[in-house]
């Protein structure tokens, strides 16, 4: 019932922000103005790339019939030159690994980072150097299709007429527009090479977010009166069939709490702390410690959030992901050398790790972010950013604003210690409440959708994060994980041991879950 309420609520709130945006169209500049094709065939436009010839790209498809932004607005894509004929027909005979141009499964990937807009990625001719370029070129080996998808981002704007400009990228137009790149495909099915049934969204950090968005928002109603501003397929789906989520940057209003959870009882060189941040860090565990609990995840953190089969379960992650580094012939002994809260026994291949304190005191990881790490008291971050009203006035403060209710909740209980402090943030945080925001922040969270009987989910996640990321606390993607497994949807959760916040992956991962889920 009140998630019900709560659709209907974010709808019209959703729909009030959209309003403010719908007023950017006449703003927009000349080659705004076009509307666009949404026939693959009259946009597609295919190059062979010559060097290797692996691959036809058929590059800058725009998505929507009205983009504020085309080049961000589209996608690139990619296919083993084997599903083509030589005019540009698919060839449904030809086999590229397990797949055949109807079978293969479409694999799409968004570079957004920090909430910010992004073209689609655009293969490079030369495979010889590590990195994502080589991921790439080996996905096409594998038979896989790939769609790479641009997006609007946070500081995406329009000028208007009096010379001032407008934010039309604002939180959630990044995934309406990614949502509008998936309608578009599915529109287009069978003129291209690839089963629009498969699609899997993959994303990193920022991207990962949006990737899990992807996956338990499907065809949501509260995304449409952006859809339809955009000019997106309306009479398409959006959900997607599987979900792969690097380090996503998720839970955002739990987030700030969550990163006290792990890091509070330490500082770091850049983030000093004082009597305040320290009271108002303990206090922001002890909220997230009763979010987790509140979850009801089948595991459960002790009261002062230190203890518990949670975090037991945690740990024995970490355990899983030395466990697995070492399987795949790295040696153990550097990293049981250096830190004295790893072992590893060589006779059963087991892993202990002492606890998750020790990780930080050895210096193994440190805090990255300051108390308040998602929703700073200066409104500086990428999330204040990506909170800003849509349809803000560029320069102005609503551009960047406080989200956290949960912390303006807190501000008020430290008052009696810490009157002064509390009273000169406690004003800001409360502007956190105003009802557009919420909707934002509501939408931009995938674990309210999990449960959400309203949206298609995907059937299948996998969740990669590395042990040394320190861009968000780990206990986000893990609880993420566990709920989804708890909604009965099929999770793999993996920490990749000694990676940072980076596509965290092994050699073939990726392509090996593809093929289990796939095939
Ligand atoms: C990203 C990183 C962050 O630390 C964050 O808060 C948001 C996004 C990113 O890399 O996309």
């Amino acid at each position: 019932m009140y998630r019900r309420f709560m659709s209907l609520f974010l709808v019209l709130a959703l729909c009030l922000g959209c309003m403010a945006a719908c007023s950017t169209a006449a703003a927009e500049e000349e080659e705004d103005n076009r509307t666009y094709s949404l026939d693959f065939d009259q946009q597609k436009n295919w190059t062979i790339e010559t060097k290797k010839k692996v691959t036809y790209g058929y590059t800058k498809m725009v998505y929507c019939e009205h983009p504020t932004h085309p080049g961000y607005q589209a996608i690139n894509m990619y296919v083993p030159a084997e599903y083509l004929n030589e005019d540009g027909s698919v060839n449904t005979e030809a086999k590229v690994g397990d797949y055949t141009a109807l079978t293969a499964p479409i694999l799409y990937i968004n570079s957004v980072g920090a909430y910010l807009g992004v073209a689609p990625y655009k293969l490079k001719s030369t495979v010889t150097r590590a990195g994502q370029n080589l991921w790439y070129y080996n996905y096409l080996k594998k038979g896989f299709v790939i769609a790479f998808a641009g997006a609007r981002g946070r500081t995406q704007n329009v000028e208007l007429p009096d010379g001032t400009a407008q934010a039309v990228g604002k939180a959630p137009i990044g995934l309406v527009d990614l949502k509008a790149g998936i309608r578009f495909l599915k529109a287009n099915a069978g003129k291209f090479p690839g089963d629009t049934g498969k699609i899997i969204s993959n994303g990193m950090s920022a991207g990962g977010a949006m990737s899990v968005l992807l996956g338990v928002t499907g065809n949501s109603g509260i995304y449409t009166p952006y859809l339809e501003e955009i000019g997106a397929c309306m009479d398409q789906t959006d959900d997607v069939y599987a979900v792969q989520a690097y380090c996503p940057i998720i839970d955002l209003e739990n987030a700030s709490q969550a990163y006290e959870w792990m890091f509070g009882s330490h500082e770091s060189r850049d983030y000093p702390q004082t009597d305040f941040t320290k009271a108002f860090s303990a206090a922001m565990a002890k909220q997230y410690t009763e979010r987790l609990n509140g979850l009801e995840l089948g595991f459960d953190l002790e009261a002062d959030g230190k203890g518990g089969s949670f975090y037991d379960w945690l740990l024995n992650q970490y355990e899983a992901g030395f466990e697995a580094y070492v399987q795949r012939g790295n040696d153990p002994k550097k990293d049981t050398d250096t830190w004295e809260w790893l072992s590893y026994d060589e006779t059963d291949g087991k892993a202990k790790v002492a606890s998750l304190d020790d990780l930080i005191s050895s210096g193994y990881i440190s805090r990255s972010k300051n108390v308040g790490a998602f929703d700073a008291y200066d409104c500086s971050t990428a999330e204040n950013s990506e909170f800003g009203k849509l349809g803000a006035i560029v320069g102005t403060e609503e551009e960047k604003r406080h989200f956290s209710t949960a912390m303006a909740d807190l501000l008020g209980t430290l008052a009696g210690d810490f009157p002064e402090e509390s009273a000169e943030y406690a004003e800001k945080y409360e502007t956190s409440r105003d009802a557009d925001i919420q909707a934002q922040v509501w939408a931009m969270n995938p674990y309210h959708f999990v449960e959400d009987g309203d949206t298609t989910k995907a059937q299948h996640f996998r969740i990669c994060v590395g042990t040394k990321d320190t861009d968000t606390a780990p206990v986000i993607a893990a609880s993420f994980a566990l709920l989804l497994k708890k909604a009965g949807i099929d999770t793999t959760y993996e920490l990749i041991w000694n990676e940072i916040h980076t596509d965290a992956e092994y050699e073939n991962g990726f392509e090996d879950w593809v093929d289990s889920v796939c095939r």
